[in-house]
This record gives C-alpha cells, structure tokens and sequence, in this order.
C-alpha cells in the first residue's frame, strides 16, 4: 500500500498529509471530480493492447488494432453495418468527456448570435445540450450515423429538447448535410479522418450553410494558439492505433478550409488546448 501510494504521491494523484497519512492530490481531485477522465484511462486498455506490437502499429499492418474495433467506424465509413452494440461504448465515452469540452469551445465562441446550430458527428446530443443551455434563442439540430442518432433523439427527448431539435441519420461520406442552420460544429470529428474525407467534409458544411453561414470546429490541434506539444505525443500515436486520421496543426486545417471555399478563418485560444482549440470559419 506505502508503494502504491508514494507512486500515486510522484504522479500528483495523492499527496502526503503526516506520518503514514495520505490525501487526495490536484490531480486525484480532478479525476475523481470529473468522470470523463476516468472514463477516457480506461478505454485505454485498448491503446495499450494495440501497442504490444509498436512496429505493426506504426507500418500500419495490423487489421485488428483494438482500438479500430473500438471506434468502428474507422472500419466502416458508412456505418450501414454498424449495430446499437458496436456505437454504444465509444458514444458513452464521448458523453462523459463532452462536458469539458463543451465548456472549452462554448467559452471561446458563445453561439450568441446564432439562430439554428447543426451539429455534425454529434453523438449522443451532449453538446447541443450544453449549446442549448448556454444559447436558449438556438434552434437544434444533429447529424450522424443512424445507430448514433438513434441513441441522441432518446437523451435529447428526456433532456425536454425535443421540440427544439431535428435529427438526421445519415454518414457524410455517402450523404448530403441537411441545411437550414446558420452555424455548424464539428466537434472531435475531423482530426479522426484523413485528408481527403475532410475536404469532402468541409465542402458539404459549405454547400449547407447560407452565405456568412459559420463553421465552429473544435477539436485537439497541433500548434493553435497556446496549443502544447502533448497533442503530438498523444493523438500521433492513438489515431495511427485506430488507422486512421491525423491531429493537424490550425495552418493546415486552414489550408483545407480554404480550399474548401471558406474565406475568413480564425483560430480562438482556449483555456485547454490539449483537448481542444477552436477555429471559425466563414462560408
Ligand atoms: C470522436 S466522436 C465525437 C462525438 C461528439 N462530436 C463529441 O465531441 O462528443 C466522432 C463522432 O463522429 C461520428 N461519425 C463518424 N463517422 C461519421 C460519418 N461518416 N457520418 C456521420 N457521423 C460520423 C461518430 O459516430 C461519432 O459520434
């Protein structure tokens, strides 16, 4: 118990309080406070799985990374085959991390202003909850994989947001984007795909949105503003784990933007970079 807990002392997990004494650390503090966190260590049994075999995993050669199975739409972009059971664990995980994502996008661009929000790869609804809440003038609405959206339309009914959302089931791969919102969010979703997925994404976000339309994409990037080295070192690895996407830094994701025919393009600072920095773009 002493080594468990003198490791846990040098990690900040727990800290000394006296002789033979010890207490809860900041870092235990914010992991007991914040579920998403635990959350997230666990799932990670199948990163670590996955690098039992670190030169397979680098060249790619290995069909069954469990971290693809883990995140099965890296093995089936449509998601046709995708049952409830195959989403279930990767869309819970995403709803217990969401919070604090949402709080770190929501605090660098409000929403204020906006009259309809689609939200592309929504998940289970999370953040347009929290985009309800902080922006009570937004009408909703959500797209992704059909067993996803499936699993959004029950939680936003018994969040009472029913009658203020629309959902779409569909896979941008193979499916227009439903129009009618004045800003659209990408939130955690492109860095998960590879280049040309994400121009044919950006485009149909374009092709939906009206003139001065918005795209909000809040994800992990490389060197945004105040954004740390410890992207890099995490999401290099796991994306190559799951087979693919990339983290990018925000000049490329400009790049892709502006291809896409997005002119004016910000990056917003945000209090942690390491989960996610923001850009705004204009249609
Ligand atoms: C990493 S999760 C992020 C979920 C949510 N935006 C969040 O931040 O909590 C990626 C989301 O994109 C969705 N997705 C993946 N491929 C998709 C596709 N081809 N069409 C629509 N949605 C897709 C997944 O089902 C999942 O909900």
């Amino acid at each position: 118990m002493e080594s468990l807990c003198e490791a846990a002392c040098a990690l900040q997990l727990l800290e000394r309080r006296g002789a033979a004494r010890y207490g809860l650390g900041p870092l235990g503090a914010a992991l007991l406070g914040n579920p998403g966190i635990a959350a997230m260590v666990r799932h990670h049994a199948a990163l670590y799985a996955d690098l039992g075999d670190p030169l397979a995993l680098l060249r790619g050669h290995d069909r069954e990374r469990r971290l693809a199975h883990y995140w099965p739409y890296a093995l089936d972009h449509g998601g046709q085959s995708l049952t409830r059971d195959d989403v279930a664990p990767y869309t819970e995980l995403m709803a217990a991390s969401q919070p604090m994502i949402a709080d770190v996008v929501l605090s660098a661009y409000p929403l204020t202003g906006h009259r309809c929000l689609l939200d592309v790869g929504g998940g289970d609804g999370s953040f347009l909850s929290a985009a309800a809440r902080a922006a009570p003038q937004l009408q909703l609405q959500l797209f992704d994989l059909p067993e996803v959206a499936a699993i959004a339309r029950e939680r936003l009914a018994k969040a009472g947001l029913a009658g203020r959302t629309t959902i779409s089931p569909g896979s941008f791969y193979d499916d227009p984007l439903p129009s009618g919102a004045d800003v659209i969010s990408l939130i955690r979703v492109v860095h998960d795909h590879d280049d040309d997925a994400v121009a044919h994404l950006f485009a149909k976000v374009r092709a939906a949105l009206p003139a001065d339309g918005i795209l909000l994409l809040g994800e992990p990037m490389r060197d945004a503003a105040g954004g740390s080295d410890g992207v890099s070192a995490y999401f290099e690895i796991y994306l190559r784990a799951m087979g693919q996407g990339r983290p990018r830094s925000a000049n490329r994701l400009r790049e892709l933007l502006n291809v896409a025919g997005f002119s004016q393009v910000r990056v917003l600072r945000t209090r942690i970079p390491l989960i996610a920095s923001v850009i705004v773009a204009k249609s």
